[in-house]
């Protein structure tokens, strides 16, 4: 019915995909299978320029900083997309998104050719500027394109899309693709033939409408595109609509950044969604991504079925994240939360007993293969999904904007420090390299059980009269100018991340 209905919106879902969060998946896991490769030519490339060999720190050093360098780009990305999404519009950002990363892609395809390995930090650095622009960009412009009554599930196809993004590194990244010695370049910089892709089909669809009605006051031209993505109907109930959110939230002033920080009654909404996101870096799923060959080889699994294990990984995300969005109408979103941060403890226990029992017994490597599927699974179906439209669930509109600013900032510098830091972990603390995820989890399941509030079907407001009555503050000073609205399904950088 779907699709014989909306031909456009599948279109569109498909198209703003590939460019969109796609290319953030494909740049974290697209990097694991050549690592080898990697760091042998950055050593080669200085051996023939300054006639040193690099020690095994230096190396380190370098292959984490061209993972991570990723995720600088990715927050600067995030910010640069804030002013060009409301001047040029959303379709045009994508649009140009896509010269971003065509650049980056040359550049990671070219820099074996050059000998260069900065080429490789470059081109990693553009690729994140495209991923956080992507992030954004396409969710606004997905969201916008869509029904009402479709929001829902396309909501989930922007998670769906970043983990689809993921499989299809680790399926290219196999020895039998692009992860072997001579095609490596390739590997890395595939995300410039779906930024071409979508550079040539995008074009064909319009404008969100909503842009073209309210940023460009373009009327005519809204009722072509939502006739377009919406079908031949006489949308003047929808226009309307879009007009009187516009009206509402011209009457309200946005609050910066420096405000939210130093408004008291929100603190507790402040503390929760920090502490949330930073375990979604910081819980040890994209460390598992970053370096899951590193995992699985201190896992103990052989050379030649890692890659198998971790395609398995990309296969199991996707699952989990269907999962997810099947049980989150039914389950209370702070019962998912604890249970979850809950069950990765155990999980994550029992890892750092399989990872150090194994050098007795050779077999316990692949429980610990197992517990690693498991971790995943649990993230992606619990914490993952909750945490993600956090930032729009529990903010007022006034402080919405401010909200998803930080929790994109905390998002990308988690992923960089994880991605900095965590080599330097396994290489240190070996089986106990993950105690550490162990301690953030824990933390933070006992922060969301003691601190938070269970959240399912409320709106904002009375999440917040529910935070103070447990905090024992009630009062009702900052009542009035909160504003009762449901909070919207659109949040631009609130996706599973
Ligand atoms: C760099 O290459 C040389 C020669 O192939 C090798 O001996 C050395 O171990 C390599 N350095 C590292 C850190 O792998």
């Amino acid at each position: 019915m779907l699709k014989k209905e909306f031909p456009f919106v599948i279109l569109a879902i498909f198209l703003t995909g590939i460019g969109g969060t796609f290319q953030y998946g494909l740049g974290i896991s697209g990097v694991t299978s050549p690592s080898s490769y990697i760091k042998e030519f950055v050593n080669q490339t200085c051996m023939q320029r300054y006639d040193v060999y690099l020690e095994q720190w230096q190396l380190s050093l370098i292959w984490s900083f061209i993972v991570s360098v990723f995720a600088i780009g990715g927050l600067l990305g995030s910010i640069l997309v804030v002013p060009c999404l409301s001047k040029i519009g959303r379709r045009n950002c994508l649009l140009l998104n896509n010269f971003v990363a065509i650049t980056g892609g040359l550049l990671l395809i070219l820099s074996r050719k050059a000998s260069s390995f900065e080429m490789l930090m470059v081109g990693r650095f553009l690729d994140g500027i495209n991923a956080g622009v992507g992030l954004s960009a396409h969710t606004l412009y997905i969201t916008e394109c869509t029904p009402k009554m479709l929001q829902g599930m396309v909501g989930v196809t922007i998670a769906t899309s970043i983990a689809f993004g993921r499989f299809i590194g680790q399926l290219l990244g196999l020895s039998e693709f692009l992860g072997n010695e001579a095609n490596w370049p390739w590997l890395l910089g595939f995300n410039a033939f779906t930024a071409l892709l979508q550079l040539v089909t995008l074009p064909f669809l319009p404008e969100s409408p909503k842009f073209l009605l309210l940023n460009r006051g373009d009327q005519e031209g809204c009722q072509r595109a939502l006739m377009t993505f919406w079908g031949n109907k006489d949308h003047g109930a929808e226009v309307e609509e879009i007009v009187k959110e516009k009206a509402v939230l011209q009457n309200m002033r946005s609050r910066s950044v420096l405000e939210l920080f130093r408004e008291k009654s929100i603190r507790w909404q402040l503390a929760t969604v920090c502490v949330t996101y930073s375990s979604l870096q910081l819980s040890g799923i994209n460390a598992v991504y970053f370096y899951s060959h590193d995992v699985f080889r201190t896992a103990g699994i052989d050379e030649d079925k890692i890659h198998y294990a971790s395609l398995g990984m990309g296969v199991c995300e996707m699952l989990s994240s269907l999962l997810c969005f099947m049980i989150i109408q039914n389950v209370g979103k702070k019962v998912l939360l604890v249970t979850g941060y809950a069950a990765m403890v155990v999980i994550l226990t029992l890892l750092t007993i399989t990872l150090y029992v194994q050098r007795f017994i050779s077999w316990m490597s692949y429980c610990s293969m197992v517990l690693i599927f498991a971790l995943l699974f649990t993230f992606s179906a619990g914490p993952a999904g909750v945490i993600a439209p956090l930032s729009s669930l529990l903010f007022t509109q006034e402080f919405k904007a401010s909200a998803t600013a930080v929790c994109c900032t905390i998002n990308w510098l988690g992923l960089f420090i994880v991605g900095m830091i965590f080599p330097v972990l396994v290489e240190n603390l070996e089986s106990f390299c993950f105690l550490i995820f162990l301690l953030l989890s824990f933390g933070c399941g006992m922060f969301v059980y003691f601190n938070v509030p269970e959240m399912r079907n409320k709106t904002p407001l009375e999440i917040a009269v529910d935070f103070e009555v447990m905090h024992g503050k009630w009062r009702r000073s900052n009542g009035e100018n909160m504003e009762e609205k449901p909070p919207k399904a659109s949040n631009v950088c609130g996706t599973k991340l």
